[in-house]
């Protein structure tokens, strides 16, 4: 938690503050209430949403980590230590983090085309470079503009991809052109770790009206996105969860070409 206001990844306030505002409102609101001697299961109401607030508040920063760099789900990913790295859909840069400051000898591309919508206020090449100034990784960072579905990058030149919660972003066509751009873009036997929003029991908990996410959400995602990555031409080495994450670290056939 040290790190918390450390960095800027500039989700919006509804993610990062929207717990913390709850937690004050209905804490004055149950003092309130009691103070004024008004209906106990007014006050028992409200102190229970206090209590939920601040909890998901807890949640929203502790293991979802929503303002700090992701940890890798898996010691597996580029067991090796170093390497070219894609992120592929890296945003303000906690993903792109979590591969620099996990592999301090991997170097890393940051390819995104910064749009609007998806959570993060100012999406822009900036606030990732100035992200990886603070944890004084920018030296062993490029970012690049472009889309996942046709990747203005080279056949077999990286190591390993990493995707965090943007291809599961894109509808099935898009999820099945950027599986097999990552594929084309990987030399042979290099390794994608693929990872998608889980609506586990701590989004539940910190968002319960938090639905299936995405395409291939819901029940049975975990079966669509193996499906997807075999189509793609993957072999499954590990598959897993993370807080509010499903993980699946998959490797290309050492006999592709492309
Ligand atoms: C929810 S953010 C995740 C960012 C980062 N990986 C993280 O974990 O904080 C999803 C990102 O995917 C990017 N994105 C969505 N569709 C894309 C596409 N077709 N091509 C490139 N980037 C895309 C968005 O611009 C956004 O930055």
């Amino acid at each position: 938690m040290m790190d918390l206001f450390r960095y800027d990844f500039d989700y919006t306030w509804p993610w990062t503050l929207g717990h913390v505002m709850a937690t004050v409102v209905f804490g004055l609101l149950t003092v309130l209430v009691w103070r004024a001697g008004w209906s106990r299961l007014a006050a028992a109401a409200t102190g229970t949403l206090a209590v939920w607030a601040l909890v998901g508040a807890f949640i929203v920063h502790g293991p979802m980590r929503f303002n700090r760099p992701m940890d890798l789900p898996t010691e597996r990913f580029l067991s090796s230590g170093s390497g070219r790295v894609l992120d592929a859909g890296a945003g303000s840069g906690r993903s792109a983090l979590m591969v620099l400051l996990g592999r301090p000898q991997a170097s890393v591309v940051a390819l995104d085309l910064f749009l609007e919508g998806y959570g993060i206020g100012e999406n822009t090449p900036d606030r990732l470079r100035a992200n990886a100034r603070v944890a004084g990784v920018e030296d062993r960072l490029e970012v690049q503009t472009g889309d996942l579905r046709q990747m203005p990058l080279e056949s077999a030149s990286f190591d390993a991809v990493v995707s965090a919660y943007a291809i599961d972003h894109l509808d099935p066509d898009g999820i099945r052109s950027s599986l097999s751009e990552v594929s084309r873009v990987l030399r042979p036997g290099g390794e994608l770790l693929l990872m998608v929003v889980n609506p586990d029991g701590w989004t539940r908990v910190a968002f319960p009206l938090f639905g299936a996410h995405g395409y291939f959400g819901g029940r049975g995602a975990a079966e669509r996105w193996r499906g997807a990555v075999v189509e793609a031409g993957f072999e499954i080495v590990e598959e897993g969860t993370a807080a509010a994450t499903l993980f699946l670290l998959v490797r290309k056939g050492a006999a592709a070409t492309d």
